[in-house]
């Protein structure tokens, strides 16, 4: 008998089938039994009918628990009051697992405990449509940079010097020496850019974060693109036309997860070309003048020239009812290599996209500093040992040319897209400060 995933029953209509997976739930009256059966795929409704399948079968269809794994052959009905609009008339049934007090039922439990099942939470239908989302997401990432012709380099995990400043390095043993696992794979696709003039890496990468806030994993998923020639106006296009076809990609491939979740759709129908773009100075008047007319909120008051907190965050998002692309940061609050704006010394050619709904950043982006006495000085000025970033500074000695990039960070994305409060969804096996198991 052929074996058929849920998703394609469609194509079975009137046939006899088999489906391989797990009970997610069932009821029974009388002579019926009704199996909601899982095969990772979606979720069936079998009709057990006890004058059809006699009496030994039937017994053996209300036995099964929730989670027992089983083979069910039936035929295949179109019903379009069903889940996924079709239903099995169970013709045979054979138990593969036993599964004995499943923790997880259907009743509320608390996150701690969920995620401490994290294992076992997977199976269910709200995880599911998070992680298909995430999928659709990375697959839409790959193939939107595929098709511009980038290429597709994979960065390093062990190095042996910091990106993103040395508070948030994992520091590991690496033979007689130290090694650090990656912050970010920036420098390498710079040095993939000025070899291919298009590049992208897409990897996991970490940052000790001792915060524990829903923003913050240690081990997330990072997409960087690289681009020779490019400049922050281009950087920033690429980056609009990224979040576009992501959004529209989720919209027209993941319905059912969305409604799954509940999402509200017309948020994310929202997100069309073009983005605001707003310079960091008038991010800070935006602040200022929230602050002063709301005094007693204290996460709200700012000193322009820091960096924005959630709260700024969600403050300046709010003004507008898209991503808002915040460029023109303070030198002195970002990153060694961001290029300082000939015209505006203080600030970076650098920017931020502001997820809506106070999501807050999920892409951090700049043109890169490419004149190598700037570069020695800027590597002194951050303490950070200019013997590790000799082969950095080869790509300003050798053809320097002016080049521009970002990184998404994966999870938040996901996080804003499907509209969960917590990036620890947004991930199969979520790494924080304190949570490395299972
Ligand atoms: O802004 P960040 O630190 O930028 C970089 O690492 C650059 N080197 C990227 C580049 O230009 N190639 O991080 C980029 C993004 C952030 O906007 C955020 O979405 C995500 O990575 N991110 C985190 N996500 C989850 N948990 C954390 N601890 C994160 N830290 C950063
Ligand atoms: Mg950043």
């Amino acid at each position: 008998m052929e074996r058929v995933r849920i998703e394609n029953l469609g194509d079975h209509v009137g046939k006899e089938i088999e489906v391989a997976g797990w009970l997610y739930n069932s009821r029974s009256s009388g002579k019926i039994t009704f199996l909601l059966v899982r095969d990772g795929s979606g979720v069936v409704q079998c009709v057990v009918f006890k004058p059809d399948v006699g009496e030994e079968l039937f017994e053996l269809a209300k036995s099964f628990t929730q989670e027992t794994s089983l083979l069910v052959q039936g035929t295949v009905r179109e019903d379009k009051r069903a889940p996924g609009g079709y239903e099995l008339n169970v013709t045979n049934l054979i138990k593969v697992g036993d599964s004995v007090d499943y923790p997880i039922s259907p009743k509320e439990h608390g996150t701690t405990f969920l995620m401490d099942h994290r294992h076992l939470w997977l199976r269910s239908s709200r995880q599911h449509a998070i992680l298909r989302i995430r999928h659709e997401i990375i697959h839409a990432i790959r193939d939107h940079f595929n098709n511009q012709g980038f290429i597709n380099l994979d960065a390093p995990i062990f190095t042996p010097n910091a990106v993103e400043g040395t508070t948030t390095l994992f520091e590991t043993d690496y033979f007689d020496t130290k090694a650090y696992l990656t912050q970010s794979g920036q420098l390498y696709m710079e040095a993939g850019a000025m070899a291919f003039g298009k590049v992208y890496c897409f990897g996991p990468t970490f940052r000790a974060e001792k915060s524990k806030t829903r923003r913050h994993l240690t081990e997330f998923w990072m997409l960087e693109p690289e681009v020779a020639y490019m400049t922050l106006e281009g950087d920033m296009n690429l980056a609009e036309g990224l979040i576009t076809y992501i959004v529209e990609r989720v919209l027209e491939k993941r319905q059912e997860e969305l409604k799954t979740l509940e999402r509200d759709q017309s948020l994310l129908e929202r997100i069309i070309s073009p983005f605001p773009r707003v310079h960091y100075k008038e991010c800070c008047d935006i602040l200022d003048e929230y602050a002063k007319a709301h005094p007693d909120e204290e996460e709200a008051q700012f000193t322009c020239g820091d960096d924005f907190g959630a709260r700024h965050e969600s403050i300046i998002v709010e003004k507008f009812d898209k991503p808002v692309m915040v460029h023109h940061f303070p030198a002195a609050i970002k990153a060694f290599y961001m290029k300082r704006d000939p015209q505006e010394l203080d600030a970076v050619l650098g920017f931020d996209m502001l997820a809506p709904e106070g999501y807050g950043e999920i892409i951090g982006g700049s043109e890169r500093e490419d004149d190598l006495e700037t570069l020695r000085t800027r590597i002194k000025e951050h303490d950070l040992p200019e013997e590790n970033f000799q082969w950095y500074l080869d790509l300003r000695r050798y053809g320097s040319v002016p080049h521009a990039g970002f990184g998404l960070g994966l999870e938040r994305t996901v996080t804003w897209i499907c509209g969960i409060h917590h990036l620890r969804e947004a991930i199969p096996l979520p790494r924080m400060m304190h949570r490395i198991s299972p």
